[in-house]
């Protein structure tokens, strides 16, 4: 289950190049769970077409308002009432200034008036257009009446122009779409997040590192942060976006990590510690470039700092390890759970096509008087389903501390 599980989307596609990013968008939506129905304007039909929208739905795809054999069934009161969301994306300018009006002269906007259901758009235009009084006060007045805007984001436009007015990506709409269905299981509480690898350097172009992608440890940052947490990321180098609303420390080091964690731990209520922290590092850095001049050579190496360890530590944090294992997976990881003193641990079996640098995992949850397993599925899913374990079992810790 998710967030989105049979949840009900009308998504309304309007005439902006974005519009090609749809499939994708409507992918991801049913990714999660829901169910989309997607409703087109004309200018969206010269951008991408109707048959592309209705394979990736599996629905057929809406368009006129005047379609007789739709409206046999009054189809726009039909859609309105299905809906659970009617969210727009991309919403020109144009689309904006309609819907702010009131405008009911086609089956997006008509639809709009007709439903009860809440509305989000995903403002997709020129920056100048974005930028002008008129695109902003509309915008104003359709806040007021509760319709949520996501986005839009900042960047290189298709006009060739830079500045505020792209939509913002499929992943990080599906997000702000999650959150307004989520169930605000972390409110008000502060998560901070180790992910991805660390690079031990040798010299200034070489370091020891690992497969790490960063991509479980951003997963759950997105679905923490969806829960209603403030999320601070400490991350290894990867080759992610940092999720809308997470703010990110970039490190390289353990050493780096350690500190940037051990310095924000007293404004954190849960830690969760995903990297995969380089167990040692070169005990010499050289200045300069090795060079090549022995058929052998060795690297004497030092131990790093345990992070996760040192925050347990501090016994100021309710902390959820990671543990990576080839065998034994529960065995090894309660030993971790209880040599590091951790509240959690989340344990994985390396390898198969799980874990390490994949899209999918499956996980075995302990802590110290029980388990729960996570079937196979993707980091996003499974991240939704670890929050929801962490929420629950911090919450009976700090009802147990304050009793
Ligand atoms: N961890 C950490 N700092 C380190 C090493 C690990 O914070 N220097 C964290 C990881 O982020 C993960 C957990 O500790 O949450 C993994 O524990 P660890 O004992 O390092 O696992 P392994 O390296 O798999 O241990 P072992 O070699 O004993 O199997």
């Amino acid at each position: 289950m998710t967030t989105l599980t049979d949840k009900h989307i009308v998504l309304g596609v309007t005439g902006g190049i974005a519009a090609y990013k749809t499939p994708d968008l409507v992918r991801r939506l049913r990714e999660q769970g829901a169910h989309v129905k997607v409703v087109m304007t004309d200018g969206a039909r010269e951008f991408i077409t109707p048959l592309t929208l209705q394979a990736v739905s599996g629905e057929r795809v809406s368009h006129s308002l005047l379609d007789a054999d739709a409206e046999a069934a009054m189809g726009h009161i039909e859609l309105a009432r299905w809906a659970d969301l009617v969210l727009i994306a991309p919403a020109t300018a144009d689309c904006i200034a309609r819907l702010t009006h009131g405008h009911a002269d086609d089956l997006l906007t008509t639809l709009c008036l007709a439903t009860t259901a809440p509305i989000a758009l995903a403002p997709a235009m020129n920056q100048q257009m974005w930028r002008a009084a008129i695109t902003q006060q509309n915008c104003q007045q359709l806040r007021a009446r509760g319709v949520q805007l996501l986005g839009p984001a900042e960047g290189a436009q298709a006009c060739g122009e830079v500045g505020a007015g792209r939509m913002l990506e499929p992943l990080q709409i599906v997000a702000a779409v999650q959150q307004l269905f989520a169930e605000p299981v972390l409110a008000g509480l502060k998560i901070m997040i180790t992910a991805g690898p660390t690079r031990e350097a040798l010299d200034p172009v070489r370091f020891i590192s690992n497969r790490s992608s960063g991509k479980m440890g951003y997963a759950i940052a997105a679905a923490a942060q969806t829960a209603g947490a403030q999320v601070q990321l400490v991350s290894g180098p990867v080759n992610l976006a940092v999720p809308h609303g997470v703010s990110c420390t970039k490190v390289e080091s353990a050493q780096q990590m350690y500190e940037a964690c051990l310095a924000q731990v007293a404004e954190t209520d849960i830690f969760i510690a995903t990297a995969a922290v380089a167990d040692y590092r070169p005990v010499q850095v050289a200045d300069q470039k090795i060079k090549k001049s022995q058929s052998e050579m060795q690297i004497a190496l030092v131990r790093n700092p345990d992070i996760l360890a040192a925050v347990a530590a501090t016994q100021q944090v309710f902390t959820v390890g990671f543990a990576a294992e080839t065998q034994d997976v529960e065995h090894y990881a309660r030993d971790k759970l209880q040599r590091k003193n951790l509240n959690m641990i989340a344990a994985n079996l390396v390898g198969e096509q799980l874990a390490f640098d994949q899209d999918d995992n499956a996980l075995l949850v302990l802590w110290a008087d029980g388990q729960q397993s996570l079937a196979q599925a993707s980091k996003t899913v499974l991240a939704q389903q670890l929050v929801g374990l962490i929420a629950q079992h911090y919450a009976a810790h700090t009802a147990g501390s304050a009793n």
